[in-house]
This record gives structure tokens, C-alpha cells and sequence, in this order.
């Protein structure tokens, strides 16, 4: 039986500020648990440098606890003439340990293919970053039964383009694009079949992969539905919009996800 880690991560999206990441980190230090879920923090670009000096100014007081940071996308170009993109280089330099690629945000209001997406994957993993891989179907693809045959075409164009040994490091985050910002969370049954689906495709390819993947889950996750949605499973934690930008509700996901 695999240990995995429960892991909770928020996605600030364009949200947040320093003041932000100082509550976190405040209500980090007190209360986090070195036994609880890892922790980590995608805050938008500019606020990255901010959230490495907290964790280093706070090393001690987390005495132990999982905290890491994260970003919310990466270019799937190394350098050049890209004006308004970030490297991978770049975002380890700037102490970035994850970044979620193809999320729904992203696929839908800013272009990108499932091509890019497997180049994004890749681009991270080349620069010694984790990727926090998003897939997940939308609403009329639910109401059509499609939402296996979409979450499997997300994932196998990564698969072919990368290898199934690139999940070794990696995290996948289911995301219903309608439970995304919309208040509607999946049920914890809902999450846990598509999750078990996902597992399972992995374990077709490797079943120590399938079996050790951390798969979490995003779309209206908030204190009162995370005990049950969490408790599944093949829920290993979940991927916070909104109430990430709350430092008490999101501490308390934290608590919960162990
Ligand atoms: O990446 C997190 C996400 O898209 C879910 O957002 O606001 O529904 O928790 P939210």
C-alpha cells in the first residue's frame, strides 16, 4: 500500500498580495502541524520573491512542515524572444518546487492545445520543477458521458509526448471545469470515480506510478465539503482556488487533508 503525502496546494490565480502570503505564513507558523498535508503556495509571479523570504525567515518556526512554493505556469520555451513569458530556469532560480500546467483558465481564455500543454510538462520537468498537471472535463461533456473520454485524451497526449516515467514526478489535479469558481464542488463520489479512473490508466502503463501518483482535487473545495472529498480513496488533497486567498479557511484545508 502506497504512502502518499496529502498535498494541498492554492492557486491564487491573479489574487492575493504580500500582505497575503505574511497572514499564511503567521497562521503557518502557529498552527501547522509538521504531521499535516505538504503545503504549497503558486502565488502570482511578482509575489514569488516575497513568499521564498518568508520561507526562509520562517524555516525554524515550521519546524518540519511541508511548505513549499509554487507558480501557476511556466513557458515551454527555455529563452529567447518571448516577450511576457517566464522559463523554467528561471522559476527554479526564483525557489518555485511546482507549477500547475494546463489549467482550465489557461487551456480556455489563453489558447493552449493539449500540445502545449505536454511541451509545458516537459519544459518543467527539464528544469527540475514538478508539474502540476490540471485536466478535466466541461459540463456539456458530462452531461454527454464524454468525462472519462476527456480526461484520457488530456492525459495520453502527455503520456505519448513525454513517457509514462514522467509521472514519477509529477501531480495531477482533477478540475470539473464546472465546479471551478463556481461553488458547485464535484461530489466526494463524482471525484473519486474520475480520480480511480485516472489511477488506474497509469497503473495500465506502471503500477508503481499508478499506485504512488498524488491525484488531487480542484473545484469548489472549501472547509465544510473537504473532509468528504478528501476522505475518498484516491483523493490525495486538492488544488484551492478561492479559499486559498483566505488564510484561516485555507490552514484549516490543511488540517483537514491529513
Ligand atoms: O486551481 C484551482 C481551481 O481552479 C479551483 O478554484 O475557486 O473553485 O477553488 P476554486
Amino acid at each position: 500500500m502506497a504512502l502518499r503525502r496529502p498535498m494541498v496546494a492554492g492557486n491564487w490565480k491573479m489574487n492575493g498580495s504580500a500582505q497575503l502570503a505574511q497572514e499564511l505564513f503567521k497562521k503557518f507558523a502557529t498552527k501547522l502541524q509538521n504531521d499535516s498535508a505538504e503545503v504549497v503556495l503558486c502565488p502570482p509571479s511578482i509575489y514569488l520573491e516575497s513568499v521564498r523570504q518568508l520561507l526562509d525567515e520562517n524555516k525554524e518556526a515550521l519546524n518540519g512542515c511541508l511548505v513549499r512554493m509554487g507558480t501557476q505556469n511556466v513557458s515551454q520555451h527555455d529563452f529567447g524572444a518571448y516577450t511576457g513569458e517566464i522559463s523554467g530556469q528561471m522559476l527554479k532560480d526564483s525557489g518555485c518546487r511546482y507549477v500547475i500546467i494546463g489549467h482550465s483558465e489557461r487551456r480556455r481564455m489563453y489558447g493552449e492545445t493539449s500540445d502545449i500543454v505536454a511541451e509545458k510538462f516537459a519544459a518543467a520537468q527539464k528544469h527540475g520543477l514538478t508539474p502540476i498537471l490540471c485536466v478535466g472535463e466541461s459540463g456539456p461533456a458530462r452531461e454527454a458521458r464524454r468525462t472519462f473520454e476527456v480526461i484520457a485524451e488530456e492525459l495520453d497526449i502527455v503520456i505519448e509526448k513525454n513517457g509514462t516515467m514522467a509521472f514519477d514526478n509529477a501531480i495531477i489535479a482533477y478540475e470539473p471545469l464546472w465546479a471551478v469558481g463556481t461553488g458547485k464542488s464535484a461530489t466526494p463520489e463524482q471525484a473519486q470515480e474520475v480520480h480511480a479512473f485516472i489511477r488506474k490508466r497509469l497503473s495500465e502503463v506502471s503500477p508503481f506510478i499508478g499506485e504512488n501518483i498524488r491525484i488531487l482535487y480542484g473545484g469548489s473545495v472549501t472547509p465544510s465539503n473537504a473532509a468528504d472529498l478528501f476522505a475518498q480513496p484516491d483523493v490525495d488533497g486538492g488544488l484551492i482556488g478561492g479559499v486559498s486567498l483566505n488564510a484561516t479557511e485555507f490552514l484549516s484545508l490543511c488540517t483537514i487533508a491529513m
